[in-house]
């Protein structure tokens, strides 16, 4: 992983023009390494991952797999497969955005993908068994000189804002805001929680709640309403559940963070009961530190 993890979270961004150029042979083989590290989700489920190169045909499928925003020329694809489970969603969002970062600090750049693709021929290229799903691809490649500047869709998605802090974070109940000074800078956790605020998330919607129980940190998904499992867009698409693999991708970032800040934890699913914000508010997992 990075030597410094939080730079690598700010410089990523999504990236849908590429140059024409295939990712260098080094590069290709230290992307490879990583990704076959990535077996198992936190919270168990069993992932794999593969780089393809992008074919014409890889290309041009996407549009009817659900995925929104035209990719130009991208050099290839990070394709993964996770086996059917309780949570497999949100292990494949942990996982997944694990291959990102290190996809990022690598040189190259990267889309997250959500789409219909456990029956496309992305699922032929990694020999998707019966038991698994592939809830999302990433397209990954050089970034065009321009790519950031081109991309009306980052204005669309409103891709450079956040949510703020006093939105997402809460202290003991949903009723109170996390205050970033005090309690929670002396435990050592902010930059973690501005790392996941900071996270990519289907169209920007930012699900991720986190609430502060003590040394416990209780990750929840706030639903967007109309959004996701049920709405009749992701139904008429076969989309995944994307909201539940931004979670992970927020797991990650969290749990990568404190890492690196030699903040020790480990997952565990256990619904404390807590009062939720409301209807749409999902208990997910949490995160048992020492303070
Ligand atoms: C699960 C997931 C699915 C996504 N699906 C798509 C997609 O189909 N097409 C696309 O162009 N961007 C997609 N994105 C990228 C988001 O739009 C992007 O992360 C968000 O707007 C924030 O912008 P940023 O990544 O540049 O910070 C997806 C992101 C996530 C996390």
């Amino acid at each position: 992983m990075a030597i410094n993890l939080q730079d690598i979270i700010r410089e990523r961004y999504s990236v849908r023009f590429y140059r024409e150029d295939p990712i260098a042979d080094d590069t290709r083989s230290a992307l490879l390494a990583s990704l076959a590290a990535l077996s198992r989700g936190p919270l168990g489920s069993k992932t794999r991952f593969s780089l393809i190169a992008a074919s014409g045909e890889d290309r041009a499928s996407l549009r009817g797999l659900g995925t929104y925003g035209f990719i130009k020329n991208p050099a290839g694809f990070i394709i993964g497969a996770v086996e059917v489970a309780e949570q497999a969603l949100e292990d494949f969002g942990y996982m997944m955005e694990k291959a990102i970062l290190e996809a990022t600090t690598l040189g190259l750049g990267t889309c997250w993908l959500g789409g219909s693709f456990t029956q496309s021929s992305f699922a032929k290229k990694i020999g998707k068994r019966a038991d698994e799903i592939i809830p999302a691809v990433t397209a990954t490649g050089y970034a065009a000189p321009d790519a950031r500047a081109r991309d009306l869709l980052r204005r669309g998605a409103r891709s450079d804002t956040r949510l703020p802090w006093e939105a997402l974070f809460f202290d003991g109940s949903f009723r109170t805001p996390l205050p970033i000074l005090g309690n929670i800078q002396a435990s050592g956790y902010t930059p973690a929680l501005e790392m996941v605020r900071l996270a990519p998330s289907a169209s920007n919607k930012q699900p991720w709640r986190i609430l502060k129980d003590g040394s416990r940190w209780h990750f929840y998904c706030q639903r967007t309403p109309g959004y996701g499992q049920g709405s009749r867009y992701f139904t008429l698409l076969r989309l995944a559940d994307l909201q539940r693999l931004d979670i992970g991708i927020a797991m990650c970032h969290f749990a990568l963070t404190a890492q690196q800040l030699g903040l020790p934890g480990n997952w565990a699913v256990s619904d404390p009961g807590l009062e939720p914000l409301n209807d749409k508010t999902l208990y997910i997992a949490t995160w048992n530190g020492d303070r």
